[in-house]
């Protein structure tokens, strides 16, 4: 069943196009990684489907329902939760605060410790450190809290902008362990913007790889990884 559809989308930030009709579907449970190189609009697309930013044309629906034009928390109570780029916790606060933070607009309160819970059952190393302050963190821990946060709202899709960068093989290794087991525990759905051809080549799923705005190439991630269309597209040039 399709979870996610992109139809069409166009994101311009005032002259420049950011993302130029860009298409894209994911089934529920599905793993989508999307690549390219700088400034092909990978961060915009998830920006898009998260109301971020305002799609200049084309729609995008979330279960059937259209999202696009709605505000960000609705379409995060609709499903969907976004790790940006960039692992921004709040030093100051413990790491159970900024767990409670990804509560968002869910208000019902015993379903807000369920949700710690489940998130202290996925990291345990967060519930060893759940009264330090996360400014404390290493990178990689960093990672993991964004993530947690991210599944404090109950999402059936999550988006994740580059959650490798800067961080060491061993720990990314630890990152996409547990974002596998909550595919293939939960049916997490997984839209990941990964730089690394390997890390598709691991997990498998599908990928597009976008340049310019645009959806460039799409399928198989580990037939693409694998071969050298990737590379070739990736560079632009080589048919595709
Ligand atoms: N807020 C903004 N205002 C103006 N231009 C922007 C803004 N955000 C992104 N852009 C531009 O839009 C284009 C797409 O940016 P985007 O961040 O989506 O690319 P990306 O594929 O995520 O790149 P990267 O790999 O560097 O993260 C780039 O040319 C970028 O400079
Ligand atoms: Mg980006």
């Amino acid at each position: 069943m399709t979870l996610l559809e992109v139809k069409d989308v166009t994101v311009r930030y005032g002259q420049l196009t950011a993302l130029r009709k860009a298409s894209i579907g994911l089934d529920e449970g599905e793993t989508l990684f999307v690549t390219g190189p700088n400034g092909a609009g990978k961060s915009t697309l998830l920006k898009a489907i998260a109301g971020v930013v305002s799609p200049r044309e084309g729609e995008i629906r979330l279960d059937g329902r259209r999202i696009s034009g709605r505000a960000p928390e609705e379409i995060a109570r609709m499903g969907f939760s976004m790790v940006p780029e960039g692992r921004e916790v709040f030093g100051g606060l413990t790491i159970e605060e900024n767990l409670r933070l990804g509560v968002g607009m869910r208000a019902d309160k015993d379903q807000a410790e369920r949700d710690l819970e489940q998130v202290y059952a996925v990291f345990p190393m967060l519930r060893e450190r759940r009264d330090r302050h996360a400014g404390v963190l290493s990178g990689g821990q960093q990672q993991m809290l964004v993530i947690g946060r991210a599944l404090m709202a109950g999402p059936r899709l999550m988006a994740i902008d580059e959650p490798s960068l800067g961080l060491a093989p061993k720990v990314i290794d630890d990152v996409y362990a547990i974002l596998l087991r909550l595919r293939d525990k939960s049916g997490l759905t997984l839209l990941i913007v990964e730089q690394s051809a390997t890390r598709a080549m691991l997990t498998g799923g599908r990928m597009i790889l976008m340049r310019s705005g645009e959806v460039a190439l799409a399928g198989d991630a580990r037939e693409l990884a694998r071969g050298d269309t990737l590379r070739a597209a990736y560079f632009g040039y080589g048919d595709h």
